[in-house]
């Protein structure tokens, strides 16, 4: 089952042999561990991430489903969180030469890959990481430390749709995911057996988690973010303890920060038009129409209802609001 790429440990791999396992449309297997469907390199990369992270009490975690907004929370908290180091202005800046995923590294799907074991020790604090991994599988190794997490979450269509256009995006022509009808991408969401899926049960898990709080956790909603960028970045602030004073919102320093992040600021950039990220993706990828409502444009009404339906099922279920 494993091919090349895989770097996975014997622990690894007898573990991974008890786990139920469903093949993708390529014939590579996928893994559910914890409740959320791998391939086995990640898997490999949660363990040591598991077994070895360290979390200080100021580390800041990004969570996120992948294509809900990460690299824009990510431009974002970093902008926040370091204003008295770097001002926000588009002359210079880390993200004016450096991608956000550079900047606020994952870390399963970056740091602890192929095996790695980081030494984190040296970061200076607030240490800033970001995750797609979901809330019962990131809290068991931050061993009760109260760091803080940020979820941002974004309507399932969308996210799909994203995530259809950035593996076609990604891959080679001749590559089969070149031509992937959206259809079985709707399919895969529908049965869940996906990378990081399903999304359903990864949003649950940070939504319960909000209201148990048993580490600070903010609950961010990527469509609240593009209606009310300012109102959102604020609230961001606050969570994080560095809410901006009145003089610095009277002198714009909210506003620099939202241009500085901008879709269209970090796409037009030359490092994010041509560089590669420090998990092996072109930083193009992670830029294209953003805002809300494009699946409109691929999805059919019928496959909008079936997976909102599933959405609000399993939610309800929960008996929490979404
Ligand atoms: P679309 O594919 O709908 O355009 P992630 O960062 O989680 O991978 O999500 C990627 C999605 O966020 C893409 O959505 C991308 O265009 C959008 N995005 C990236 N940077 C953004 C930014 N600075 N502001 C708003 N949306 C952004």
């Amino acid at each position: 089952n494993f091919t090349n790429a895989d770097s996975v440990s014997q622990e690894c791999e007898n573990l991974i042999s008890s786990l139920p396992s469903e093949k993708d449309s390529t014939g590579k297997t996928l893994y559910n561990y914890q409740g959320s469907w791998y391939y086995p390199n990640t898997i490999q990369s949660i363990l040591n991430f598991q077994k070895y992270f360290e979390a200080r009490d100021t580390d800041i975690i990004l969570a996120s489903f992948p294509k809900s907004g990460t690299t824009w929370l990510k431009a974002l908290a970093f902008a926040v969180v370091h204003r008295n180091k770097y001002a926000a202005n588009l002359v210079s800046h880390p993200l004016l030469s450096d991608n956000p995923h550079n900047l606020v590294r994952f870390l399963e799907a970056d740091l602890y890959v192929n095996n790695q074991r980081p030494d984190l020790k040296e970061l200076s604090s607030p240490r800033l990481f970001a995750t797609h991994m979901p809330f019962q599988t990131l809290h068991e190794s931050l061993r009760d430390s109260p760091c803080k997490v940020v979820y941002v979450c974004r309507d399932i269509k969308d996210a799909l749709v994203s995530r259809w256009h950035f593996i076609r995006k990604l891959v080679k022509k001749e590559y089969l995911y070149s031509n992937y009808p959206v259809e079985e991408m709707v399919e895969k969401f529908i049965k869940g057996a996906y990378s990081f899926g399903p999304f359903q049960d990864q949003v649950l898990s940070y939504l319960k988690e909000s209201l148990v709080n048993s580490n600070p956790l903010l609950f961010m909603r990527y469509e609240e973010m593009i209606e009310k960028p300012e109102a959102q970045v604020m609230r961001l602030a606050d969570f994080l303890g560095c809410s901006f004073t009145e003089e610095e919102k009277k002198s714009g320093t909210v506003e620099n920060i939202l241009e500085l992040c901008s879709l269209s600021n970090l796409s037009n950039l030359e490092v994010n038009k041509t560089g590669t990220s420090t998990c092996g993706i072109a930083h193009h990828a992670f830029f294209r129409k953003g805002g809300v409502g494009d699946w409109k444009n691929h999805l059919t009404d019928d496959m909008a209802i079936k997976l909102d339906e599933m959405v609000e099922k399993k939610l309800q279920a929960s008996g929490l609001k979404f």
